[in-house]
């Protein structure tokens, strides 16, 4: 299958044509005959939005997402790539689990990888699976899901395994649970960001940098949340420690101040913070502190979002909104799309060692969406394809927005519309 994208502008400005041969990108400005010629006059074609931090919820989790309906959001959202969490039920924490959650995502429209999760004994899992996955996630504290490492005794027996990439949620279960004790019986919203304070992220983090200080082992910080960690993160990397750290959209455009006007639908852990904090992870974004962006997209259904504090279950559906989100917020910055491209999809496919992805250049996979920057649309329950059918960003106007979305050369999203003919692909790791 030979295809052609013609007229297509890239993010820093050249316009060509784009060849694709067999799902992979062959060249740019060929001759010859092609089975499919796309126009896109006037648009930009950048490399698909790689997502390294989603939860598709398969297995244990269907009723609020699955594999199709999770990678038709993603589709539809610009994103080419997802690497699923693991704190599905059963969790990923085994060849077997892992194995099973392999035969669930085979229908995902998206290419995929996997994180596996890290328990106090699966270490000689981990050295097995070594290579097979994208990373292995530590939960210092608990979150959704029974997956918890607290101890800093089995976390440095887990960073003394070699060559694995550890994605930590840094929130320290201790502290957590003497927050706990001290509020007592919670049922105000509000202070669900006094259970999981900032000293829970910031003493977990520390704590994280320190570990990794003494044993070398390679760290991705997930879904960081104030100006302190992203003080301490900048200091490590000064230090030329190995890590990294990743941002995810809520952080980035809510604020604690939603909790009023959305109650419990934005619970989310680490919670929402100050726009003191949110400034600093923009600084952060922009002086290269924080490397990627990743959503973190975690659906819960409306039924469950709407119970009392102690029983809704955090997280929100985002894989569907993070493109348009950060292609609006471009305008009237001093962000490029260049930039955007690195920090979606260029450095998350080198963080996680996936082979041919992330660059729109000869021999990589044509993992493409298509971006109309003068495209104005309100965020409604219409559009959205997770199955769990809300948004916190809804009645929100955005300019910029994907239109077409190629997944290995397959055009699977056009103008609203999901191709379910192609599947996606498991990824593969290593140097392209
Ligand atoms: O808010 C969250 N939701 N944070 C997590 O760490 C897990 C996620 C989920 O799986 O629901
Ligand atoms: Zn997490
Ligand atoms: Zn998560």
């Amino acid at each position: 299958m030979r295809a052609k994208i013609v007229n297509a502008t890239l993010a820093d400005g050249t316009k060509t044509s784009i060849d694709i041969v067999d799902g992979t990108i062959a060249g740019f400005e060929g001759a010859g005959s092609f089975d499919a010629t796309f126009d896109v006059r006037g648009k930009y074609v950048i490399p698909g939005v790689i997502d390294a931090h989603v939860h598709f919820r398969e297995p244990g989790g269907e009723h609020k997402e699955d594999w199709l309906t999770g990678s038709r959001a993603a589709a539809a959202g610009g994103v080419t790539t997802v690497l699923d969490m693991p704190n599905t039920n059963p969790p990923t924490i085994d060849a077997n689990s892992l194995e099973m959650k392999r035969s669930l995502a085979a229908k995902s429209l998206v290419n995929f990888g996997f994180h596996l999760g890290a328990t106090t004994g699966n270490r000689a899992e981990i050295e097995k699976l070594r290579g097979k996955v994208a990373g292995v996630k530590i939960y210092v504290g608990s979150s959704t899901g029974s997956l918890l490492v607290a101890e800093d005794d089995e976390l440095r027996k887990l960073f003394a395994i070699p060559d694995i990439l550890w994605l930590v949620h840094a929130e320290d279960e201790n502290l957590m649970k003497k927050n706990a004790e001290r509020l007592g019986t919670i049922s105000d919203s509000a202070l669900h960001s006094k259970l999981r304070d900032r000293k829970v992220a910031i003493h977990a983090i520390e704590r994280v940098l320190r570990l990794a200080r003494e044993t070398g082992a390679r760290i991705h910080l997930c879904h960081i949340s104030t100006k302190e960690e992203v003080e301490l993160i900048q200091k490590a990397k000064n230090e030329g420690l190995p890590v990294t750290c990743e941002v995810s959209p809520h952080h980035l455009f809510l604020d604690e101040s939603a909790y009023v006007t959305q109650g419990m639908f934005v619970k989310v852990n680490p919670p929402l913070r100050t726009p003191e904090d949110r400034l600093a992870l923009w600084r952060g974004l922009r002086y290269g502190t924080i490397d990627i962006i990743a959503t973190d997209h975690a659906p819960h259904t409306i039924e469950e979002k709407k119970r009392g504090y102690t029983e809704v279950p955090s997280g929100m559906p985002e894989v569907q909104t993070s493109l348009p989100l950060m292609l609006d917020a471009l305008d009237g910055s001093d962000f490029t799309l260049e930039w955007l491209v690195s920090a979606m999809s260029t450095r998350p496919a080198e963080i996680f060692s996936l082979s041919k992805k992330g660059r729109i250049a000869k021999g990589y996979d044509a993992d493409l969406a298509v971006v109309d920057m003068n495209k104005s649309q309100v965020v409604s329950k219409k559009m959205l394809f997770s199955k769990c059918g809300w948004s916190p960003y809804e009645g929100k106007n955005l300019k910029g927005w994907p239109i077409m979305t190629f997944i290995n050369g397959n055009l699977v999203f056009d103008n609203g519309k999901i191709n379910e003919d192609n599947k996606g692909k498991e990824i593969t790791y290593g140097n392209v």
